[in-house]
């Protein structure tokens, strides 16, 4: 009798743990009138649905019995509420802009809740009260923004076996200690909580004997330490069942690896190990190969070196193996024996490893041929290594299930043969920097069905195939051809149609002739640096084209006049630089760009007045519209209507009038470049309002652009950042440290007719690097705190009507170098100092008065001022010092610009964030193409000052 009882009673909890933790499926049962709901329990639940801001609740039709609910499950023998289930759907991109709910004390009411699940809710704050429902084994609070102290009364939650509290991380923990009594803890997430201070949290964890899964992920958790205390036999118990580890995003050490292989039975029967984002040096450990059970493993972007572990090749349950951006070198050995799991061991299946990532590492040698024989391989990624050596057919002769691969960026040769028809599928193409034959690989032409292309860099070259275009299916969302030897011209295909607004980057080719209008359907376009000619019609048929590169190319005739509506509205980043493109630039046209953030028009033939429907334009970040041939005055609304303006070049036009005073108002302006036009009047007093330039150092080291393409909300992160960040000058070298746009902060309004004095003012912006206001008509004194510019890199003065002495602030510039005061009316004698001592006269030459060294002439106390009338028409010019400060202008504005897509498809599987669909960023980063410049440079100072060089007008590009 009693053994029956006994018998019912075990069935019973079973079935009871089947309701609680079975709530997704539908088990109820509708003829079951046991379950009756109690009337005070339905009302909690109304309580708090509402007090939590829960939308709806699902109520069957006429069914007044809560037990029926979805979110609900009841005890069937005394009808109280046992589970309660209002977690929300994760929406992606969605900040809470509402109110915070809070969990209503009615809750209490539910004192048989086993399994409460809040999850996703916007709650904040998490009730003490709640540590009274003693019953509970399953609690999930994940994500719910809580900003306030996790209540230690939780401790008393002895029978909780599963506790998420992970995704808040605003949370406080004030202590840990509570965990400890948690003793029948299976599952346990805290991840993203900040737990930086905890020394002891595997003390904490070392009564948790039945914990199974364990995730601390992102907690910036010291690296464990296993101290004396702790005797090895009786400590971490639960290393000896624990499945899951997830302990990515902390501060771990090798010590980790101490700690796991404490305990002697530890770690058999872990499934899944992920210790990414850590400090993890030395050598991974063989004993990881002992792990027999293992099927996921991720020590991604940790310092590890050395080679892979030969031990790897008897994880024959693995499936997942991610050991991205660490330092590992030497050869893949492990895949050989891996390769053969199944074969020789009888107790061991085939090989399922499905995902190999082993990117951004120094691994090298050849790819063994047995990674052919691993039949479960979906994804590969090797990219970003040293690999060398020839990659043939028999490298994936079982990949029937492969949909990824990366083998980008090695020193590898594909040799296939011409009909190579592969066993694989791909979605995922990147073969960038891989050796190929010569013509376009026609293998590419089996795989239907990719929506990622990226065979850039590759020594292509002939003409793209026809079938190429029409292969393009309705999925391939980025196709990258750039940098190679790709020539001829491009068909049209007007019926050509893409369902998800891909990306084209065939830049840097050989490519001629006209544009064809079906590249409009293309999201990002890149055609830069070709040869293509004729006129941009394109642009007219362009509804959901975001990033236009075209320049650096042979394109000419006016702007499209597109019949109306001029669909533009899309447009974000628009480059026509270096181009022949002349005419106006049509009001209308440029009215409809409301979303552009950067145009660049550089180096073109444009005429006439900038149109007043460029204030539409409010985005703009990046306005280059030098070297053209506009005119007019300089629009006051400039300064009023670009906040976000960073970097304004108008030089090398025909713009006259004065400096407008709303310019000033520019605040996050860095780059200001009216040089060469025909500017007259005064500096304004109020330069000093442009902050962005009067802070000091990085203020903004990115220009961030966003904009949407097919595959989701996109952030476009342009970088201006200067490769070739050293010139030649006169025979030293001249470091140009300003790599990052955020350093980048000059001021160029040389080679026009300003006059008057240098205001005073302008020593405030001390976070200038470049200050160039040579060959204009400026009068009076340098001003005297001239040396608070300490920032400043590159000053030139020359080719003024400045007198008076040159201030001893000057001196106390650190790093100027080069100067240029040469042509002036100054005198007296040049201060000294460590970094001017560095000059030679040539800095100060035209100055009859100056005396003192590095000038021959030496001062007495009876050298008399000089005479204060201006030198005009000086003959002698350093021309030098012109090209450069020129020079410098040139290449902050942005002039041999080369746009670079980097698909940065890791993010793809970004599990370091919560987010659960970031789709992949882009990271565009805008170089400066500074070789040209160094070139000319060397040929200037080894010639000399050669006066035959034009005084105006542009420079070769
Ligand atoms: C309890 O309810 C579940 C689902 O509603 C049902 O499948 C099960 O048979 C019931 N058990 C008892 C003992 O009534
Ligand atoms: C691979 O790298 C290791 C260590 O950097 C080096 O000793 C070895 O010679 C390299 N092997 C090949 C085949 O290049
Ligand atoms: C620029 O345009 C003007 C006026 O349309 C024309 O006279 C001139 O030849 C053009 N220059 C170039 C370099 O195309
Ligand atoms: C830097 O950029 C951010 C975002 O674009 C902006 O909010 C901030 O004001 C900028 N800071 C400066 C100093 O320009």
């Amino acid at each position: 009798m009693s053994f029956k009882v006994h018998a019912l009673f075990f069935v019973l909890s079973l079935l009871h743990m089947k309701l609680a933790f079975g709530l997704d499926s539908n088990v109820k049962d509708a003829n079951n009138n046991i379950n009756r709901c109690i009337e005070r329990e339905k009302q909690a639940i109304l309580q708090i649905q509402q007090s939590i801001h829960f939308s709806s609740l699902t109520i069957p039709k006429r069914d007044e019995d809560c037990c029926k609910w979805k979110e609900v499950q009841c005890d069937n023998q005394t009808g109280h509420v046992i589970a309660l289930d209002l977690h929300k759907k994760p929406l992606p991109f969605v900040v809470p802009s509402y109110e915070a709910g809070t969990i209503n004390d009615s809750l209490i009411e539910l004192q048989y809740l086993e399994h409460l699940d809040l999850s996703l809710n916007y709650l904040s704050h998490i009730p003490e009260f709640l540590a009274s429902l003693t019953n509970l084994r399953h609690l999930n609070l994940s994500r719910t923004n809580i900003s306030d102290t996790v209540p230690f009364q939780l401790g008393n939650l002895v029978k909780l076996e599963y506790l998420d509290l992970s995704g808040n991380s605003f949370a406080k923990i004030e202590n840990l200690k509570w965990v400890s009594n948690l003793s029948s803890l299976e599952y346990l997430d805290l991840s993203m909580i900040n737990l930086s201070k905890f020394d002891d949290w595997l003390e904490t964890t070392n009564s948790l004997n039945k914990l199974s899964t364990l995730k601390l992920g992102g907690c910036d958790l010291p690296s464990p330490t296993l101290s004396p205390s702790l005797s090895p036999s009786n400590s971490f118990k639960y290393l000896s069942i624990l499945k899951d580890l997830d302990v990515h995003g902390n501060r771990f050490n090798a010590s980790v690896f101490q700690w796991l292989f404490s305990h002697n039975t530890s770690t058999d029967s872990l499934l899944y190990l992920n210790i990414s984002y850590n400090q993890l040096y030395g050598l991974i450990p063989e004993a990881i190969g002992s792990m027999k059970f293992l099927e996921r493993l991720d020590l991604s972007y940790n310092r590890l070196e050395g080679e892979i572990p030969k031990s790897f090749g008897s994880l024959c349950s693995l499936k997942m193996l991610y050991l991205i951006g660490n330092k590992l070198s030497g050869q893949l050995g492990f895949l050989e024996m891996l390769s053969r799991c199944g074969h020789d061991d009888q107790d061991s299946s085939a090989p399922r490893l499905k995902d190999l990532d082993l990117r951004f590492n120094k691994l090298n040698g050849t790819l063994p041929e047995s990674i052919g024989n691993l039949p479960e391989l979906e994804s590969l990624y090797l990219g970003r290594n040293m690999f060398a050596g020839v990659i043939s057919e028999a490298h994936f002769s079982q990949l029937s299930k492969l949909t990824s691969l990366d083998l980008s960026s090695n020193s590898l040769v594909l040799n296939f043969s011409s009909d190579w028809s592969p066993p694989f599928q791909l979605d995922a193409i990147s073969l960038s920097s891989c050796k190929w034959g010569s013509h376009f690989p026609d293998w590419i032409q089996t795989q239907t069905n990719y929506s990622e292309l990226d065979i850039s860099n590759a020594s292509i070259s002939g003409t793209l195939p026809s079938w190429f275009w029409k292969g393009l299916s309705s999925k391939s969302c980025r196709v990258n051809l750039a940098h190679n030897q790709i020539n001829g011209s491009l068909e049209d295909y007007p019926s050509l149609k893409f369902a998800s607004n891909p990306e084209l980057n065939l830049s840097w080719n050989h490519l001629e002739g006209s544009i064809p209008s079906f590249l409009s359907g293309f999201t990002s376009l890149d055609l830069s640096n070709n040869k293509f000619s004729g006129s941009i019609s394109l642009l007219c048929g362009a509804t959901s084209l975001s990033f236009v590169d075209l320049s650096n190319n042979r394109l000419s005739g006016e702007l499209p006049k597109c019949d109306n509506p001029i669909p533009l509205g899309s447009l974000v980043i628009l480059d026509l630089a270096n181009n022949n493109f002349s005419g106006t630039l049509f009001p209308a046209w440029i009215g409809t760009m409301i979303n552009i953030q950067a145009l660049q028009l550089r180096n073109n033939n444009f005429t006439g007045q900038v149109p007043h429907t460029l204030k539409n334009c409010r985005k703009l970040q990046v306005l280059d519209v030098g070297e053209n041939e506009l005119s007019g005055p300089i629009p006051e609304w400039i300064g009023t209507s670009f906040e976000d303006l960073i970097v304004l070049s108008l030089r090398s036009n025909h713009f006259n009038g004065g400096i407008p005073l709303q310019l000033c108002n520019l605040s996050r302006l860095q780059i200001f470049d009216l040089s060469a036009n025909n500017i007259s009047g005064a500096i304004p007093n109020c330069i000093n309002n442009l902050n962005a330039l009067s802070e000091k150092g990085n203020t903004n080291e990115t220009i961030s652009i966003s904009y949407t393409s097919g595959v989701g909300s996109l952030t476009t992160y342009a970088t201006i950042f200067d490769p070739e960040a050293s010139m030649n000058w006169k025979g030293n070298v001249y470091e140009y440290n300003s790599s990052l746009l955020g350093k980048v902060k000059n001021i160029d309004l040389s080679d026009n007719k300003l006059n008057g004095e240098i205001p005073r003012e302008i020593s405030k912006l001390v976070g200038l690097v470049s200050l160039n206001l040579s060959w204009n008509r400026l009068i009076g004194q340098i001003p005297l705190d001239i040396g608070n510019l300490e920032s400043l890199q590159t000053l030139d003065l020359s080719n003024n009507q400045l007198n008076g002495s040159i201030p001893k602030s000057v001196s106390k510039i650190p790093r100027l170098y080069p100067m240029n005061l040469s042509n002036n009316s100054l005198w007296g004698e040049i201060p000294t100092g460590p970094q001017l001592d560095t000059f030679d006269g040539e800095v100060y030459q035209g100055n009859p008065g100056l005396c003192g060294y590095p000038l021959e002439n030496s001062c007495s106390p009876s050298n008399p001022p000089p005479s204060t009338t201006a030198s005009d028409g000086n003959e002698v010019v350093d021309m030098d010092c012109f090209y450069l400060s020129m020079a410098l202008g040139y290449s902050v504005g942005l002039s041999a610009v080369f746009v670079t897509l980097l698909l940065n498809t890791s993010w793809r599987r970004s599990y370091f964030n919560f987010l659960s669909n970031v789709n992949d960023w882009i990271y565009v980063k805008v170089a400066i193409n500074k070789a040209k410049l160094c070139e000319l440079f060397k040929t200037l100072t080894n010639n000399g000052n050669q006066s035959a060089l034009p005084r105006q007008g542009r420079l070769p590009s």
